[in-house]
Parts: structure tokens; C-alpha cells; sequence
């Protein structure tokens, strides 16, 4: 199998594990993915069926396809997010970054979403650092670039608290829930995490303060 640069691999910040996507995911993201529907919802993709079929076991196997697809030429590092708890991992969410593009450019799109029941742990804030210092460090990557509806405060919050910069606004940019939205630009690259030695520690020493 080809090893893409910085990929297949394991991250990890105390209790949050991010790790690739396994086929034997289907029945937990699916089951999470269900139960999320309002709360994913209006920040996602129209999907082009109902939820529950574009949701299903069946559908995370297309899913799983196009991300292992994806990653295996280097354009996409998806991550499950799980919590270890008592050394059993519990699957949370979602993170990818996708739309690589190497060469002069070095820079990727970062998605994510997480289980409601766990919102407000600053598990996101944990994930997207880590992502983003594997990125800069194993991933030969220089830019990394988050993409949020002005509604979506939560998400915006994730950026915020982060320090990643408020870089440009997008009207009528992507298709989610339905319309094109308005989304805002925020990007970090390697020179702004330099001085705090990558985005982890920069998250660590900001969430103590
Ligand atoms: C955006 C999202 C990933 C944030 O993840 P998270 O792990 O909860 O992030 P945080 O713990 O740092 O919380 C971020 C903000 O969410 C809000 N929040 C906190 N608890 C919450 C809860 N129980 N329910 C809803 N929002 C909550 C707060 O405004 C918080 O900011 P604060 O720390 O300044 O108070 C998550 O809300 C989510 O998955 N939303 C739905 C999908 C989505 O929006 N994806 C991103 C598209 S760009």
C-alpha cells in the first residue's frame, strides 16, 4: 500500500484519540451520525437523500471508501475522535483535513463536527491542534484553513479560542442545508504557532490561564 506523507497515523491529547477510520466504525457513526441530525445538520452538505439512508452502516461504507481513497494519494487525513475512557475508546466525531494541495501551496481544508452529548469539553479545539501541528510537523503541510458559517458561533468559538486568524469572508460560498452561506476564513500557518511551539501548547497554555 502507498503511505501517504503523514498518514495513516495516531494522535493523541489525554482523553482525545484521533485515529484513522475502520470499516468496524460503521454501526457507532452511524448510530452517532442519527441521533446528531438536528444538530449536524444545518452546518453539513445538503445531503442528496433522507438523513437516516445517507446516515446508515451502508452509507459509511462509501463514506470509509472515498476518505481511505482520498488519503491513500495524499489528498485527505481523516480522523474518528474518540474519548478514552478507562482504556476503552468511545467514537465522538469527526475530523478531516481534505482538499490537500502540495507543492507551492502546501495547504488544506479542515472539516469536523462532534456528538452533542459531549459539546463544551473543548474536545474540537483539542482535535483541530492536534491536526493542525501533525499537519505542519509530518504532514508537509504550511497552511491550514477552516471555512465557518457566521451563524455557527460554537464553531467560530473553536477557531477564536484557538488564535487562528479571521482571514477573509466568503459570500454565498458553500452549499449547506439547503443554500449557498456566507462562510468566514480562518487560516493558520506554520509561522504563527512557530513561537508558541505548535498549536497544542498554544491551546494548553491558553485553556490554563
Ligand atoms: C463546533 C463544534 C465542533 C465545537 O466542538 P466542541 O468540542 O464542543 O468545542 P468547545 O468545547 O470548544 O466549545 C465551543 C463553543 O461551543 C459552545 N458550547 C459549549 N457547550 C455547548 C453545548 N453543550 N451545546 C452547544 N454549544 C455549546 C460554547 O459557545 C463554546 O465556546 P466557549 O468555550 O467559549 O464557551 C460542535 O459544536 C459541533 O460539532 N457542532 C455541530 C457541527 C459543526 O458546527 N461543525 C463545524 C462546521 S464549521
Amino acid at each position: 500500500m502507498t503511505r501517504a506523507l503523514g498518514y495513516p497515523t495516531v494522535l493523541r491529547d489525554g482523553p482525545v484519540l484521533l485515529r484513522p477510520y475502520k470499516r468496524s466504525d460503521a454501526q457507532d457513526w452511524s448510530q452517532v451520525r442519527i441521533r446528531n441530525q438536528p444538530w449536524l445538520a444545518p452546518w453539513e452538505a445538503t445531503p442528496i437523500g433522507p438523513w437516516a439512508q445517507m446516515n446508515s452502516p451502508a452509507s459509511f461504507r462509501l463514506v470509509y471508501k472515498g476518505l481511505k481513497e482520498a488519503a491513500k494519494i495524499g489528498e485527505a487525513m481523516p480522523f474518528a475522535i474518540c474519548l478514552v475512557e478507562d482504556g476503552r475508546e468511545r467514537f465522538v466525531g469527526h475530523i478531516n483535513l481534505g482538499n490537500i494541495v502540495r507543492r507551492a501551496f502546501a495547504s488544506a481544508y479542515c472539516g469536523y463536527w462532534i456528538d452533542s452529548r459531549v459539546a463544551g469539553q473543548g474536545i474540537m479545539p483539542t482535535a483541530l491542534a492536534l491536526v493542525v501541528d501533525h499537519a505542519f510537523s509530518s504532514g508537509g503541510l504550511h497552511r491550514v484553513e477552516v471555512n465557518i458559517r457566521p451563524e455557527n458561533k460554537a464553531s467560530r468559538r473553536v477557531a477564536e479560542k484557538l488564535g487562528l486568524r479571521e482571514e477573509a469572508y466568503h459570500p454565498h460560498y458553500m452549499f449547506i442545508d439547503g443554500a449557498w452561506r456566507d462562510h468566514i476564513g480562518y487560516g493558520v500557518t506554520i509561522e504563527d504557532v512557530l513561537a508558541d511551539g505548535g498549536l497544542v501548547r498554544r491551546w494548553h497554555r491558553l485553556r490554563a490561564a
